[in-house]
C-alpha cells in the first residue's frame, strides 16, 4: 500500500513528532509498505492536496498536526487519515473546551479558570481565589510544553506570562497530587475498546518534557496496578472521553488518581505519541498488539 507519513510539524512538539514519524516509517516499510515522508509545514499544503497515495498516517503532534488543520487539508485531499476528525481534533487539542463536554458526561474534572488574551488579568487572578499549588498552561499545547506549578501569586503571574508565549489562551488549575495515568482507546465508533490503563512514575518530581522524552526518563507500569473499581473507572471514562469528543480510531486520555475520591480527567490527546519511549504502543503491546500491527490497525481504522 502507498501510505504518507506526515511528521515533524510546527509546534512545540516538533521533536517529539520527528521521533513518531521515524517510528512509524520503519514499522510501514518492515510491513513491506511504500512510505511517502512529508515533514509538513503549512506552505506544503498544495503538495499534500495532490499526494497520491491511499491513505495518510498522521504522526504530527500539537498545532497545525492534532487540532484538525491538516485533517481538514486531507479532507480536502479526499485522502484517508489515521485518528479523529476536524471537529474532534480541534476540540480535543483546546483543553478549556473539551473539560466543558467532559463535566457534561458525568467525568471529573479540576477546577479552573481560563484566561484568554486581552482579559483583565488580576481580575482573572483575583477570580481563581488564592488557591496554591496550582498549574498554569497554555490551553492547547502538549507534552508539558509552557506548562509551571505555581506556589504562590507571584508564579502564577509568570507562569500566565509563559503560557501566553505558547497560545492566546491560559488554564489555571486546581493542582491535584496523584498518581499519573493515562489509557488509550482503540476502535471502530462505536466499538471502542479501552487498553489496559499506564500509571507513569516519573524520574523527576513531575512527569514534565524531560521525564516524558528522555530514555529512561519514567517508567511505565502496565497494567497499571488499582483496584477494581479505579480501574474500571479510568477505562469507561477513556472511553467516554473519546466519544464525547466524537474522536475516531484511536486516542489517549490522561488522568491523575488522588489518594481519595474518583480519578481526574486531564486531557484527551488526539493524536498520542508514538515514539519508542511512548505510552499508546505499550498499552498496545499488553494485549499482544506489536508496533507495526498497531499502525496498520490505525490505516485501517482510517479507509474502512
Ligand atoms: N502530546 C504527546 C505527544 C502525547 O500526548 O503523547
Ligand atoms: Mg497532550
Amino acid at each position: 500500500m502507498k501510505v504518507a507519513v506526515l511528521f515533524g510539524g510546527i509546534s512545540g512538539e516538533r521533536e517529539v513528532s520527528l521521533n513518531s514519524g521515524k517510528s512509524v516509517i520503519n514499522a510501514l516499510e518492515s510491513k513491506g509498505h511504500e512510505v511517502v515522508a512529508v515533514d509538513f509545514h503549512p506552505e506544503r499544503a498544495e503538495e499534500i492536496l495532490n499526494l497520491q497515495v491511499e491513505a495518510a498516517v498522521i504522526a504530527l503532534h500539537g498545532k497545525y498536526g492534532e487540532d484538525g488543520r491538516v485533517q481538514a487539508l486531507l479532507e480536502m485531499a479526499g485522502i484517508p487519515y489515521t485518528g479523529s476528525g476536524v471537529l474532534a481534533s480541534a476540540l480535543a487539542m483546546d483543553k478549556a473546551r473539551s473539560k466543558v463536554h467532559f463535566e457534561k458526561a458525568g467525568i471529573r474534572i479540576a477546577r479552573d479558570v481560563l484566561v484568554e488574551r486581552g482579559d483583565d488579568i488580576e481580575q482573572k487572578i483575583k477570580q481563581w481565589d488564592a488557591q496554591f499549588p496550582c498549574v498554569v498552561k497554555p490551553a492547547q499545547e502538549g507534552s508539558s510544553n509552557g506548562l509551571t506549578i505555581a506556589m504562590d501569586e507571584q508564579m502564577l503571574r509568570q507562569g500566565i506570562e509563559l503560557a501566553f508565549q505558547a497560545d492566546d489562551a491560559v488554564l489555571i488549575e486546581q493542582f491535584i497530587k496523584g498518581r499519573e495515568v493515562t489509557v488509550p482507546v482503540l476502535g471502530a465508533k462505536g466499538q471502542e475498546k479501552a487498553l489496559p490503563v499506564i500509571e507513569i512514575i516519573p524520574k523527576n518530581e513531575f512527569y514534565d518534557y524531560e521525564s516524558k522524552y528522555a530514555i529512561g526518563g519514567s517508567e511505565h507500569i502496565c497494567p497499571a496496578q488499582f483496584d477494581e473499581k479505579t480501574t474500571q473507572t479510568l477505562q469507561e471514562w477513556a472511553v467516554l472521553a473519546h466519544q464525547v469528543l466524537g474522536c475516531a480510531g484511536y486516542s489517549r486520555t490522561d488522568f491523575l488518581v488522588p489518594d481519595e475520591g474518583a480519578p481526574v480527567i486531564l486531557e484527551t490527546n488526539t493524536l498520542p505519541g508514538m515514539t519508542s519511549t511512548s505510552l499508546f504502543p505499550d498499552g498496545a503491546r499488553a494485549v499482544g498488539i506489536d508496533y507495526p500491527e498497531l499502525v496498520e490497525t490505525f490505516i485501517e481504522l482510517a479507509i474502512t
